[in-house]
C-alpha cells in the first residue's frame, strides 16, 4: 500500500469487533509510533496501553460513549511538557505537536495493519488523570481505541483543496 492509499483508507471507526489485536501487531504500532520526529529529538510522549475490562471501563467514564467499550484495547497518548524542546525566543513548547505527530504515525500504522482507531480529545482530562493515576507533569493528549473495526465509518469529507491551498500568498 502506498502512503496516499494509506491515507485514504485511514478513518476514526467507532465501532469495534471483539477480536483480540496480536502482540506482535500492537508491539510493531508503538514502536512505529516511536519512529515520529520530535522537536530536537525530545520523544516527550508516553503511551498508556489498556486492555483489562476494568481499566477500560474506568477511561469509559471520562469519555462515555458505549462504542468506546466495544473496542479490546484503548491507547492514551500523554505528553511530558517538562521533557520537551521550547523555543527560546517565544518559550513555545513543542510537546502537544510532538504528541501530535506520534498519535498520527499511531493512527496510520495501525491502519496499515488494518485496524480501526479514533483520536478522542473530548474527554475528561480531570477524570482520566484520576482514572490512570497520572503524574502531574504528565498531559493526556488523546485516547484512540484499537481494534479490528466493525464499523465501516463515514465517508471522508474534506475541504476543497483550493479553499486551504494558497499558492504564492495568501
Ligand atoms: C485532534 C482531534 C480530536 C478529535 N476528537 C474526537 C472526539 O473526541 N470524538 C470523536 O468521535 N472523534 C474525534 N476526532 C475524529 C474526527 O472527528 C475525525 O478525524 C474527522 O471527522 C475526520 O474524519 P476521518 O478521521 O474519518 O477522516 C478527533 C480528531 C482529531 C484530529
Amino acid at each position: 500500500m502506498t502512503f496516499r492509499e494509506l491515507a485514504i483508507q485511514r478513518i476514526s471507526v467507532r465501532g469495534y469487533r471483539p477480536d483480540p489485536v496480536p502482540d506482535k501487531i500492537l508491539q510493531e504500532i508503538l514502536d512505529t509510533a516511536h519512529m515520529a520526529p520530535s522537536a530536537a529529538n525530545r520523544q516527550p510522549w508516553h503511551v498508556v496501553v489498556i486492555r483489562d475490562e476494568l481499566r477500560r471501563r474506568a477511561v469509559y467514564s471520562a469519555y462515555p460513549r458505549d462504542w468506546l467499550l466495544t473496542a479490546p484495547v484503548l491507547l492514551v497518548v500523554c505528553v511530558e511538557p517538562s521533557a520537551a524542546w521550547v523555543r527560546s525566543e517565544d518559550q513555545w513548547n513543542a510537546a502537544e505537536g510532538d504528541g501530535a505527530i506520534f498519535m498520527t504515525h499511531l493512527i496510520l500504522a495501525a491502519a496499515e495493519h488494518g485496524l480501526g482507531t479514533c483520536w478522542i480529545a473530548a474527554f475528561s482530562p480531570r477524570r482520566l488523570r484520576e482514572v490512570l493515576q497520572l503524574p502531574s507533569h504528565i498531559v493526556p493528549l488523546a485516547i484512540t481505541p484499537l481494534g479490528y473495526p466493525a464499523d465501516s465509518g463515514r465517508p471522508k469529507q474534506r475541504k476543497p483543496l483550493d479553499a486551504i491551498v494558497h499558492r504564492e500568498q495568501w
